[in-house]
């Protein structure tokens, strides 16, 4: 029996310019983005899919002067190899074909930076500047909450893309930013906070676009790397 209904073979326009048009963006003008469009973007984000519909994220958004806070007490603590990290992280979880991934990106980032590849002192400052956000006005803190396991963290996730996308809808640029997580406890103490597990902070705002850092951009894999279609018509 056929189909009565076509079936679009083709993505519409605005999805492929919504997905596409998401990158990581480094570097920030300052202007704050409007309170009703922050409002509609995270409105907008929460209809993110998760088992059950448990929605187990909790969102922590700074801006202004709790922003300047946090990003200071952030450095102050990086400075001090004082690290929290609630989700564990570890470079041994990388298979080798990601090792692979990974320094490709990292050459075209530091390329696009001006920092050689041996040159470990202006990678670790670049780290470090990194924690006042890219000179973002804001800053999203996302934290996993109930038992903070894999399967909850992977709905936060999915949380994290559709904010994303949502922000792009919007006109905002963002860098999720997992270096942010490694100071859980500054966050939780900066924004007095107990419980839940931090698993990333976004940056966000208006993209500085006079920044070369901005034009960075960042292959993928064939598809066949990564999907196989399994008995499929
Ligand atoms: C969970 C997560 C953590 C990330 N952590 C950082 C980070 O600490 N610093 C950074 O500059 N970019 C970070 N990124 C951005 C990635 O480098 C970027 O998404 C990836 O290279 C693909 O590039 P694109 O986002 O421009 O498509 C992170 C992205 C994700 C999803």
């Amino acid at each position: 029996m056929s189909n009565p209904d076509p079936v679009p073979t083709e993505l519409s326009g605005s999805a492929e310019k919504l997905i596409r048009g998401r990158h990581a963006t480094r570097a920030f003008r300052p202007d704050a983005v409007p309170a009703d469009v922050m409002r509609a973007i995270f409105s907008l984000a929460g209809a993110a899919p998760s088992n059950s519909n448990a929605q187990p994220w909790r969102v922590e958004v700074v801006s202004g002067a709790a922003r300047d806070r946090l990003a200071s007490a952030l450095q102050a603590d990086h400075a001090e190899k004082r690290t929290s990290v609630d989700v564990p992280y570890s470079e041994d979880m990388y298979a080798q074909v990601h090792r692979v991934r990974r320094a490709a990106f990292g050459a075209e980032l530091y390329g696009a930076l001006g920092i050689g590849p041996d040159d470990h002192a202006a990678r670790a400052a670049y780290d470090a500047e990194s924690l006042r956000f890219y000179g973002a006005p804001h800053a999203a803190f996302l934290f996993v909450t109930g038992d903070g396991g894999p399967r909850l963290a992977a709905d936060v996730g999915a949380y994290m893309q559709t904010l994303l996308l949502a922000m792009t809808a919007y006109g905002v640029d963002s860098c999720p930013q997992g270096l942010l997580s490694f100071y859980a406890d500054t966050v939780r103490a900066e924004l007095g906070l107990t419980g839940g597990k931090l698993l990333v902070g976004i940056s966000f705002g208006y993209a500085d676009e006079t920044a070369p850092v901005n034009r960075v951009t960042t292959e993928r894999a064939e598809l066949a790397a990564t999907t196989a279609f399994h008995d499929c018509a």
